[in-house]
Order: structure tokens, then sequence, then C-alpha cells
């Protein structure tokens, strides 16, 4: 179905759609209200401080993957602020001790190193990331699955056991991506067969994201009879962390035909890009469905769309539509609020790289540094 959208949007555009938004938070509403979990929103997929006071009404807060974001959902959405990333630098780990009241470690190495540091900063509840061993993720291969083998993702079974329990309040597994209720209910009956010994020692288990719970096909009345029986029988509190999962179906890429070249088959050039708008598209990869088209042959007239960028595989994918496709036609892309815009540049409030200059009598020059600033700015913070 076309969307309702205003015919003078300039494109190429990112539009979200309230509606849907508030749409996806019936579900994240009725998993809190019916299993007693908190939901948090992870803001590496989704990161819009315009939408924040309607996700705000609902949510228990955000998870961040890193100082950048930790501020973001600190200054902008506010609540609980969660954050875990493979590796912190001792400077982020001073930082984050400003911003976040939850800080999730990857290793006992890191936990090793930091754990003198937050307990001297007082009042945060530490937790450690564990790979249970556990593969569901529905979407893109080992590319896209955390437990995948020689996965850099949370501590291994084998380092259990040494780990200093007594200062960690959270158990966190996030071994999901894309995945539907037999990934969920899956994932909590694993940690709780092959983990139950170390769930006895932690306040709470975070079951992380990938939970496409707003996802057609998703019996979320499932997920929460396995969540209400987690919680019965180890007496944790259990929280929820997706991040797609809440904004399923819930934003559009508009763009627009800027010329229709002929080799060997259709191609319209578009004024948008897999490279640099959808870079999931290149490396899931996968193929964005179009609003009103079809699959090659389906319908009459099939083009492939591609990107307005230099590179060669700059190319979204082959479609078909209903008519000829001329220049200046609307092109929509649907699903598009999730790991979108994000993905653009500063994936997870990822610091840019200065940009400097070795000068020829061997003199470095640092030209640009990027800031927090830059990141907020792109999202309109
Ligand atoms: C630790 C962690 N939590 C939550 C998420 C959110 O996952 P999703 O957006 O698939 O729900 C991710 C995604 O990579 C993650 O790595």
């Amino acid at each position: 179905m076309q969307p309702k959208l205003p015919a003078d949007i300039e494109t190429p555009a990112y539009v979200v759609d309230a509606a849907a938004v508030e749409r996806n938070m019936a579900t994240a509403a009725r998993i809190k209200r019916e299993s007693g979990a908190k939901v948090l929103l992870a803001t590496k997929s989704f990161a819009l401080p315009a939408v924040f006071p309607m996700m705000r009404q609902t949510l228990d807060g955000t998870t961040a993957s890193g100082e950048y974001e930790a501020r973001l959902g600190r200054e902008t959405f506010g609540k609980e602020v969660h954050v875990y990333a493979p590796a912190f630098s001792d400077t982020e780990v001073r930082h984050l001790l400003k911003l976040a009241d939850h800080i999730y470690f990857n290793s006992a190495s890191q936990l090793a190193r930091f754990l003198p540091l937050v307990k001297a900063a007082g009042g945060k509840h530490v937790g450690i990331r564990v790979n249970p061993g556990y593969s569901n993720a529905t979407l893109g291969g080992p590319l896209y699955d955390p437990c995948a083998p020689c996965s850099r993702f949370g501590a291994t079974r084998d380092t259990l056991e040494a780990m200093p329990w007594a200062d960690i309040s959270i158990l966190h597994t996030h071994a999901l991506c894309e995945s539907l209720h037999d990934g969920s209910v899956g994932l909590i009956e694993h940690v709780g067969r092959e983990l139950g010994q170390y769930v006895r020692k932690v306040k709470t288990v975070n079951f992380g994201g990938g939970h496409f719970v707003n996802q057609p096909g998703y019996d979320v009345a499932k997920l929460i009879a396995a969540i209400k029986a987690f919680r019965a029988e180890f007496g944790v509190d259990v929280i929820l962390e997706p991040g797609a999962g809440l904004v399923v179906d819930a934003g559009w890429l508009v763009s627009t035909v800027l010329d229709i070249h002929r080799n060997e088959k259709d191609i319209a050039i578009l004024d948008t890009s897999a490279s640099t708008h959808m870079p999931d598209v290149l490396e899931v990869p996968y193929k964005p469905p179009v609003v009103g088209a079809g699959e090659p042959g389906e319908k009459p007239h099939g083009y492939i769309l591609g990107g307005k960028t230099c590179m060669t595989g700059d190319v979204i994918g082959e479609y078909s539509f209903d008519a000829p496709l001329k220049v200046g036609d609307r092109i929509v892309f649907a699903d598009m609020a999730q790991y979108s815009f994000v993905k653009n540049t500063t994936f997870n409030g990822t610091p840019l790289p200065d940009i400097g200059l070795l000068e020829k009598d061997g003199t470095y020059r640092v030209i640009r540094k990027f800031g927090y600033e830059d990141f907020a700015r792109r999202v309109g913070a």
C-alpha cells in the first residue's frame, strides 16, 4: 500500500512514521505489563530523539554501544542508560561513569581492568556479557550471529567460574538477530538450562536484542510465558533490549528516479544509494521492499534499481512495476527505520577517526577532529 506521503518531500529522505512507532510501542507495553520484564531501546538500531518522547512513555531507557550513544540516551531519552561494547578504553570508561548506570563488560580481562574504577565511582550496576553458544540469527548467516565460531562477543563458558560474581549484578546474553518467538524462547530456555548456576549468582538477566517482537508471525504470548517461567524459576529480573523489533516497518526511504539507463536491461538510477544510504543492502546482503513493486517478472516492467555513487556494486536490486518508470518518479523503500540512518556513518555512535596530514618534512597535522556533536547533529539532537 502506498503511504500517504506529502507530494513535495525533497528526496532522498528517510521518513519515520510516528503512527507505526506508536503501534510498535504497544507491543513493548504488553511485554512489560504481562511478563514484568524491562524493555530498553538499543539506540544502535534507531536513534531519533524527535520520537523519544513517544518511546519514553513505554520503555525503561536505552542501551548504548559506547560513549556517544550513552550520552545521547542520557541527554535526550533519560530513564536508565545501559552500555556495552566488545572493549572499552580507559578514557571511555571514565566518561561512561558520568553517563551510564549499567555498564556491561565483554570479558574477564576487561572486568579485571575496569572493576576497580567502576566500584570507586559507586552506584553502578556491573554486567558481564556471556556467549551462550546459542545460534538463531535469521538474517545474514554468521555475519549476524553473535555466537558464530570465533565470535568476539561475550565471555566464553570456560571463563565463567572464575568471574568476580560478587561484583556482578547482571548476566547479559545477546544471541539473536531478527528472530521470531522460537529464537527468543529458545534462548531463554537455553540460558536457564546451560547457565543456571551463574544466573543464580546475579539479580538480573538481560536477554539482549534481536527479539523481532513486532514482526508478523512473532507470537508475543510465547515470549511472555518464557520470561515468566524464567523469572519464577530463578527469582531474577529480566531485561530485553531490542532495537529493530521496536521499529518494524516504521519508516521509508523516499527517492526519485534521475535517469533510465539501458545496458541489456533497463536500469533506473536513483538519487539514493545502497552504499551510502542503505549499507545493509550490501552488507547482509538483502533486497529491501519497494512500495508497489514486485519481484522480477511479476509485473510487466522490469528494472534494476541502482544508486548514484561510482561504486560498481551500488545496486539495490531487481524489481518489476505496473507501469514504465520515468525520470522524476518516486521510489519508496519500506521498513527503513531500523539500521538505516544510523548506519550512514558513526554506526554505534563510534567516533570518527581524525583526518590528518603527514607533511613532506615529517610533521603531522590534524586537519579535522570529530566529536559527539557531529554524531548528535546527524540525528537531530
Ligand atoms: C548487545 C546488543 N544488544 C541489542 C542489540 C539490538 O539488536 P536488534 O536491533 O537486532 O534488536 C544488538 C544488536 O546488534 C546488540 O549487539
